[in-house]
């Protein structure tokens, strides 16, 4: 059985399953805004129709100044990529052949990539089921390392590691000479999102990733940017196709970072219903990660690998994302996002009758 490498198109992991397609499908293991994209998006959908005859503007110059105002980043400092994933392949194109570590558990394009780049490939485990981290001890683990990803706040656990964290990390890296890649993916959805962007112009180790596909829900158009130090950036922008960002998304992304609201609100309500979620679920017996961000991960610890529960609530027409491919995990978690109240009691009920039956 060969089950899909990432959550989304829930239709594969039906098949693998052989599992039929239930009429009605929740699909819990897609990680994006519960509520859709901004509204601005949507009423512009129509009058941006005509861009799509013209070639996009290939240095996306509005919408990295955009991008610049929101963070207080220089425009020479960002570059945009058709989604995060595009920009993971392509530092890995940059970084071929180099001896690369990933700090597991982690989003599984970073291996794979790497792997695609002829890159040595070497796992830096969290400790189990706590997934802390602290740098002392990634010291020694770095010697023979060019760079190192790692994901904060992380995927699949949620857990979020405070800036002194990281930038003791950076510091150890720098004594390295490896470079320290920080996928801020799901940056947006922390209250107190802590970030080391502001130190990209003073090292010459650090590149952080953002992506716009998930806050603004927009996973279709692919959108995301890099930052780093001017003369790394050169370098990767060489290697970037021409036009590599449509010019739909364009528009999509500068409507997006100017609807502020929809970003403070989505939070709130994200933050709400997850301590909601987590709350009720440890009282029914389920280990839970300490996430906070739109994503947890949920154990049964009376199972060992979660399967037969994968398939009792698929076959509810609910679907979690499975943990077999993921280094450290391999199977004894569900990941499952935060949607919308309604779909999230539906999760609940289904996982008190699990309980009840087994
Ligand atoms: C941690 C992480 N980074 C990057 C990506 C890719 O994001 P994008 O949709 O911007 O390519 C994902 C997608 O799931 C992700 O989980």
């Amino acid at each position: 059985m060969k089950l899909p490498s990432h959550g989304s198109n829930p239709s594969y992991l039906y098949q693998a399953f052989e599992i039929p397609l239930p009429d009605k499908i929740i699909d819990f293991s897609v990680n994006l805004n519960p509520f859709g994209p901004p509204l601005k998006i949507k009423e512009s959908w129509s009058a941006w129709l005509p861009l799509i005859e013209d070639y996009p503007d290939p240095h996306g110059t509005e919408l990295i100044q955009l991008i610049s105002e929101t963070e207080g980043i220089d425009t020479e400092n960002i570059l945009l990529g058709n989604g995060a994933a595009e920009l993971i392949s392509l530092v890995l194109n940059y970084l071929a052949e180099k001896h690369i570590g990933i700090i597991q558990p982690a989003f599984s394009e970073y291996e794979k990539a790497a792997r695609a780049n002829r890159c040595h490939v070497t796992y830096i485990h969290l400790p189990k089921d706590n997934w802390s981290l602290d740098a002392e001890t990634l010291s020694g683990k770095l010697d023979s390392l060019d760079a190192l990803f790692f994901c904060n706040p992380n995927n699949p656990t949620g857990i979020s590691y405070s800036s002194a964290i990281l930038l003791d990390m950076l510091k150890v890296c720098e004594k390295h000479h490896c470079y320290l890649i920080i996928d801020e993916a799901f940056l947006d959805f922390l209250e107190d999102g802590q970030s080391l962007s502001h130190f990209i112009t003073e090292s010459n180790y650090l590149i952080i990733l953002r992506s716009l596909t998930k806050m603004y829900a927009i996973a279709g158009l692919r959108l995301g940017f890099l930052m780093t130090n001017q003369k790394l950036l050169e370098k990767l922008q060489r290697m970037q196709p021409h036009w590599n960002v449509n010019a739909l998304a364009l528009e999509a992304g500068k409507a997006a970072l100017k609807d502020k609201d929809y970003v403070y609100q989505t939070k709130l309500y994200v933050r709400k219903e997850r301590e909601r979620m987590i709350y009720e679920l440890k009282h029914l017996g389920y280990q839970l990660s300490e996430s906070k961000v739109n994503f947890y991960l949920l154990r049964d610890p009376s199972l060992h690998n979660q399967s037969p529960l994968i398939h009792y609530l698929m076959q509810k027409g609910i679907v979690p994302r499975h943990t077999e491919n993921y280094p450290g995990l391999n199977g004894r978690w569900l990941r499952f996002a935060v949607r919308q109240q309604d779909d999230n009691n539906i999760l609940l009920e289904a996982l008190t009758a699990w309980k009840q039956e087994s």
